[in-house]
């Protein structure tokens, strides 16, 4: 199965056809995974191994325009700046516009607005693909349910499936060969006085992209089949937690997941090590306060920088150990 055929399935012959206005806008929030997406078990359709659940932020992610242009090729615009077209952010981007070029000689103007650092483990590519494809459904007017527009994202970035809605998202890793089962959905849960912070450490790009290291632990790490489970086992949990709102077991079972994820990472070989000293200098920090009594928990993706996770009752003192970050209510 390609991409091709995936897109072909959910756009049948009449949906693709001109632009039904001269420019389509969207937004997307990024999202922070809390039981992570790691592993394809098809790396065409980016069909993951394990089902995963994020939750978005809010004011933080993609704002994409895009139409089409005279020009003889596609042209990527990223803040203001244009994007040259051998690099590999450019190509993943008009790989993508492929599946939309119903015509050879269309091309796309593509200008995007993001307002988190790009590829430094905050989900860049799941904010960028998702805005893209609201975009493009703005420009055609497709007439497609977020079920579908989710899978078309999937086809950017697994992490985009998850970044078209607010609040708490679950990717469903599905079964079917065709991925038509893999999509994610909103939870309907809320929880007002979630917080979550940013802590950074580097705005540099990561060492290797997360598309690559994740392919390189399903190949190489011994541990992979009890990363599957224990994501599986993660979920039940998370989704538990969040039902009860009981914060220590949510906070705790987002932890533990990061955690297991980057223990499998370094049990790749050659190793995927994405902690630099001072990511495990606040880990440790973080554990200390937590010994003294204080609910703050974190995350971290494929990116030295850690995301916590704490309560609005306790916003104050995170900001007093961490007095660099910016607190952001989830549910705002
Ligand atoms: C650590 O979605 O960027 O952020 O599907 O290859 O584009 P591709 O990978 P990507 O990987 C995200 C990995 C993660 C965990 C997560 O978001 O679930």
């Amino acid at each position: 199965v390609k991409k091709s055929d995936v897109v072909r399935a959910i756009l049948p012959l009449h949906l693709r056809k001109e632009p039904a206005q001269a420019q389509g806008l969207a937004f997307a929030p990024t999202n922070i995974a809390l039981v992570k997406y790691w592993g394809k078990r098809n790396t065409e359709l980016n069909l993951a191994y394990t089902s995963s659940l994020s939750i978005a932020l809010p004011d933080q992610g993609a704002l994409t325009k895009v139409n089409l242009h005279e020009g003889k090729q596609d042209q990527v615009v990223l803040n203001g700046n244009e994007i040259a077209n051998n690099t590999e952010f450019f190509k993943r981007i008009a790989e993508f516009l492929n599946l939309f070029r119903f015509q050879s000689a269309w091309h796309f103007n593509i200008d995007i607005q993001m307002n988190i650092p790009v590829a430094a483990g905050l989900a860049s590519s799941a904010c960028g693909f998702a805005s893209l494809t609201l975009a493009l459904k703005d420009l055609f007017a497709w007439p497609l349910r977020f079920q579908e527009l989710s899978i078309l994202a999937r086809l950017g970035s697994g992490s985009a499936a998850r970044s078209l809605w607010q609040g708490f998202v679950e990717w469903h890793s599905g079964a079917s060969a065709d991925g038509m089962d893999s999509y994610a959905e909103p939870l309907t849960a809320t929880w007002p006085s979630l917080c979550v912070a940013i802590l950074a450490f580097s705005d540099q790009a990561k060492p290797i992209s997360s598309r690559e290291a994740m392919q390189a632990t399903v190949n190489s790490s011994a541990l992979y089949q009890c990363w599957v489970q224990k994501a599986t086992h993660d979920l039940a949990l998370l989704k538990q937690a969040i039902h009860n709102q009981q914060f220590p077991l949510f906070g705790g079972t987002a932890e533990s997941n990061a955690l297991n994820m980057h223990a499998t990472m370094l049990s790749s070989w050659p190793p995927i090590c994405y902690f630099l000293p001072a990511t495990l200098a606040a880990m440790h920090e973080i554990w200390s306060l937590r010994q003294q009594g204080l609910e703050l928990y974190f995350t971290e993706d494929a990116g030295p920088n850690l995301k916590l996770l704490f309560l609005e009752k306790d916003a104050s003192a995170v900001k007093q150990h961490f007095p660099q970050i910016e607190v952001l209510r989830v549910f705002e």
